[in-house]
């Protein structure tokens, strides 16, 4: 084109010069401009998916408030155990549960654990025991009735209000990729014979200290890979931790073998801390296949096709055919283990 303009005399060799300058030094700033208008649609879809991860309501915290943290200072200053709350009462009252899709999973459910009482959850697999552990965690709120924890509705108090008095440890456990430390105490304080007081009491304090830097190993998937049995150890320590007024185990021993689970259960139903006059301890609600486990509890909880068939003693609910026969499989279960 300057060739032939300056062929034609309209233009000087000159401003072809210049125009040529000018152009190239304008090709980075177009550039990026493009690249700009390029990005635009997949930041501005990339966003939206963020914004959608934030909006979801959060998941309960195990650290407990700040205000609930300081009672707790206070509480081991004064020599006493239990988290902020003390000890608690557990209710559900006339608590139905359905799915969105229709599918009634609870109803009718009446049922109130007292302090200190250690129960056993027990029903066919689809039966809705997790179902009941969720909602009184508070993590689903009921279709029908009312969960109260220590007279107050879950459904105001929230998943966190909830986990200041209750600690539930699931089948599937969670650990991050960090050490065995901070897996427990989830960046809080905690004296160090807490600390081996809950590993003790979880049976997790053995396989620990065999670990090549103790407490400081780093576990998951930058670390150690520890067994399915052991996982959930530490979750049981990690909720002891809490020093929970009521502890829901849901299928959390199922991986570690019969005589340690015996052992942790029992640990369990001796006062957290052995030193405190109170002799508190917490409310036990354990969903159990085995039967050792289930002989261990002061009372047996029976669901049946999402209601509670029956209550009481093992020994009592034997006599109630749909428990008889599952009890009999547990027991075959059990011998082969
Ligand atoms: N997201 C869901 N949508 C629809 N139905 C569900 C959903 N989750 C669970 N259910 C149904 O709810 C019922 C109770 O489930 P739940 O997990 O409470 O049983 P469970 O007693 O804990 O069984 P398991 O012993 O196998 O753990 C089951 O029949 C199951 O099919
Ligand atoms: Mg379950």
């Amino acid at each position: 084109m300057g060739v032939w303009l300056v062929d034609g005399g309209s233009v000087t060799i000159g401003d072809v010069v210049r125009a040529m300058s000018l152009f190239s030094i304008l090709t980075l700033p177009m550039e990026i401009l493009g690249f700009l208008f390029q990005e635009m649609p997949r930041s501005v879809v990339a966003m939206d998916r963020i914004d959608g991860v934030l909006a979801v309501a959060t998941e309960p915290r195990p650290e407990p408030s700040s205000e609930s943290r300081s009672e707790m200072a206070s509480a081991n200053a004064t020599g006493s155990a239990g988290p902020g709350s003390g000890p608690v009462v557990v209710e559900f009252e006339s608590v139905g549960f359905a799915h969105p899709d229709g599918l009634d999973v609870l109803g009718d459910l009446e049922l109130r654990l007292e302090p200190g009482e250690s129960v056993a959850l027990v029903g066919a697999t689809g039966s809705g025991k997790s179902t009941l552990v969720a909602l009184l965690a508070g993590l689903v709120p009921p279709t029908d009735g009312e969960v109260r924890i220590g007279g107050q509705a879950t459904t105001t108090l929230g998943p966190e209000g909830v986990a200041v008095s209750v600690a539930t440890v699931l089948q599937e456990t969670f650990l991050f990729a960090d050490t065995v430390r901070a897996n427990l105490t989830l960046g809080r304080e905690v004296a160090d014979d807490e600390l081996a007081a809950a590993l003790d009491a979880a049976s997790a304090a053995g396989f620990v200290s065999a670990l090549t830097e103790g407490l400081d190993t780093m576990v998951g998937e930058r670390g150690v890979t520890l067994s399915g049995g052991q996982r959930q150890r530490l979750a049981i320590a990690r909720a002891l931790l809490r020093r929970p007024a009521v502890l829901v185990l849901d299928d959390a021993t199922s991986a570690v073998d019969p005589v340690v689970e015996a052992g942790i259960l029992a640990a369990l139903r001796r006062p957290a801390d052995q030193e405190a006059s109170s002799g508190e301890r917490p409310t036990l609600l354990v969903v159990a296949h085995r039967l050792a486990t289930i002989r261990l509890a002061d009372r047996v909880l029976f669901l049946d096709g999402g209601r509670i068939a029956a209550s009481g003693t093992h020994e009592e609910l034997l006599e109630v055919e749909g428990y008889a026969a599952l009890a009999r499989a547990y027991e075959l279960a059990g011998g082969k283990a």
